[in-house]
């Protein structure tokens, strides 16, 4: 019996596949001007998989050289934020140390999830580490971190789309929409 998904709905559209990509060469362009050719890309799992998949493609693209890993942090709150505690689910294959990492995930929101990683990886002595988001809601930090490489800030609503969930649904998606939660 195939699962019932008749509460899958059309997402209107935030920002479309070639905005996008537009706002992830920009990225691309920022981090070659700034980061060591030879960075650490640590994607978090797994909002951040398509953004990092085109974002390393961009990145070859400046004449960057990045070794690229992966991380599953787990959350347990709401389902639609990290409001609970956060551990590693899934770790990385290599060590961190002395590396510059670049940390990317999809979205920036309380901080809790990209504070629980910077604190994980500085005790495992990287050398330095900055921050690139997708997507940021400002004025909901419960944590202070501040993301180096921003591609869109967004108003306070839930959006799915490019890797993005909702009940782990949508990832699919090739541009950004809007959720109504109710
Ligand atoms: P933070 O830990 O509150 O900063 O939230 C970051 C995590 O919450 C992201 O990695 C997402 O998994 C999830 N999240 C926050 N806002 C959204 C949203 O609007 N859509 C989908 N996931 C979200
Ligand atoms: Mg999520």
């Amino acid at each position: 019996m195939p699962h019932d998904l008749s509460h899958k709905r059309d997402i209107p559209v935030l920002f479309t596949a070639e905005e996008i990509q537009s706002q992830v060469d920009r990225l691309a362009q920022e981090i070659g001007n700034s980061m060591p050719q030879d960075v650490m890309v640590i994607s978090l799992l797994k909002g951040s998989f398509m953004f990092t998949a085109d974002l390393v493609r961009a990145l070859h693209g400046v004449g960057m050289k990045p070794q690229i890993d992966f991380m599953t942090l787990s959350s347990y709150g709401s389902g639609t934020s990290s409001s609970g505690s956060i551990a590693v689910n899934r770790d990385l294959s290599d060590s961190v140390a002395a590396k510059h990492v670049l940390l990317v995930d999809d979205i920036l929101e309380s901080g809790r999830t990209l504070h629980y990683a910077e604190d994980v990886l500085r005790q495992r002595g990287v050398a330095s580490i900055k921050i690139a988001v997708l997507l940021e809601k400002p004025g909901k930090r419960d944590l202070p971190v501040r993301a180096d490489y921003v591609g869109f800030t967004i108003p306070d609503r839930f959006v799915v789309g490019y890797g993005l969930d909702y009940a782990n649904y949508y990832r699919e998606l090739p541009y950004i929409g809007v959720v109504e939660l109710h």
